[in-house]
């Protein structure tokens, strides 16, 4: 007895006259053939694979071969584990969401340009096809108010702030200086600290931070991969944000394995500090259905690297946010499951250079 029946990790469309089968999951992606196609069918529930033919047959070899290439799975097999993880993490939010979000994981496949050769592509580019302007106005309309300087801050109470947002800059040089350790203990626990937590019998525990969080579900985490900081080993921390501290989980990665990770860009791999920021999904699934709730994710990812950013200008930190990234091996170092637990992007951090 051996059930099989199609993988529900991938999705499929039409392209130059072929349907395509895009398994976002694993990064592959190959044109069917009209009797894949009908095989599938077929299997779309699960059957006996003996159902389509006995080994040998035409069908069954077709359908042999689809199991090969884990376009069909078998009952119990390590597929079928890896699609039940993934139909339960991802949830009501749907195919929609999970194709969306797997197909813009970059892979080790994915390379990048260095930051010269970058320049003359666009440069290039903007020859053939000059870029967008970068403002939208409505230029028919009157200017019906002038804003005012706004760096009048006579009347604010709290006017550090405008400081540090016009003082931050992206930072892509580093001086070889280490960071105090009371530095980057402040900084984590500024931007992923609790303030308060507010204790709910019915609905659990709300933890409110600098930062805000969509239902105060705080769906982020936060690594940091430490090159040089004083009295602290180079290695892979986590902030628990519950217990104050930094937790020592792995060994820090080879230099070029860091450097593979942040898409060859060696301003993120040198830093003293590079700050990772995931997402535990079941956080947000757990209160949001709507499909939304994976947009509010990425947006929450800004909201607490931008507070980082704001924090490390105000201590007189460089730093600088990148998702040019190969997130497949950002996730071996930090050994998180891509599934439950999605890389957002780093901060890398230190005194500028
Ligand atoms: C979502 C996002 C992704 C970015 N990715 C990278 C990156 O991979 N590498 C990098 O050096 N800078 C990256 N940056 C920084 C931008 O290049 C930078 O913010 C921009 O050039 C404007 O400069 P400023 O930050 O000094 O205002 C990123 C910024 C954002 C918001």
């Amino acid at each position: 007895m051996e059930r099989v029946k199609v993988a529900e990790y991938a999705a499929m469309f039409w392209k130059g006259g072929d349907l395509i089968w895009d398994d976002y999951l694993h990064h592959r992606q190959f044109a069917l053939t009209a009797e894949s196609e009908s095989i599938l069918r077929w299997f779309s529930l699960w059957r006996e694979l003996s159902s389509i033919g006995e080994p040998g047959q035409l069908h069954r070899a077709i359908a042999d071969r689809l199991l090969d290439e884990k376009v069909l799975i078998r009952e119990g097999s390590a597929e079928h584990y890896e699609e039940t993880r993934l139909l339960n993490e991802w949830g009501a939010w749907g195919a929609g969401t999970r194709y969306h979000h797997f197909a813009s994981r970059t892979d080790e496949s994915v390379t990048y340009l260095d930051p010269a050769s970058d320049h003359v592509a666009f440069a290039d580019k903007a020859k053939i096809e000059p870029p967008p302007v970068p403002v939208k106005t409505f230029p028919q309309r009157p200017i019906t108010v002038t804003v005012p300087d706004i760096r009048d801050l006579s009347h604010w109470s709290r006017p550090g702030l405008v400081d540090a947002l016009f003082a931050r800059r992206s930072v892509r040089r580093y001086s070889t200086a280490p960071l105090p350790l009371d530095i980057l203990g402040t900084l984590v626990d500024i931007a992923a600290g609790p303030i308060d937590v507010i204790e709910n019998e019915e609905t659990g525990s709300v933890v409110r931070k600098t930062s805000p969080s969509a239902g105060a579900r705080s769906p982020l985490e936060l690594y940091a991969h430490v090159n040089r900081v004083h009295g602290l080993q180079p290695a892979v921390y986590h902030y628990a944000s519950a217990r104050g501290g930094l937790e020592r989980i792995r060994p820090p990665a080879r230099p070029a394995t860091l450097r593979r990770a942040v898409g060859d860009q060696p301003w993120l791999a040198q830093a003293p500090v590079l700050l990772i920021y995931t997402a535990v999904l079941e956080r947000s699934r757990w209160r949001f259905e709507s499909r939304r709730a994976y947009r509010d994710i990425l947006l929450e990812a800004g909201h607490v690297s931008q507070t980082v950013l704001l924090t490390a200008t105000a201590m007189g930190l460089g730093s600088v946010t990148a998702t040019a990234l190969c997130d497949a091996v950002i996730e071996q170092i930090l050994g998180v499951d891509p599934i439950s637990e999605p890389v957002l992007a780093v901060t890398a951090l230190g005194y500028p250079g």
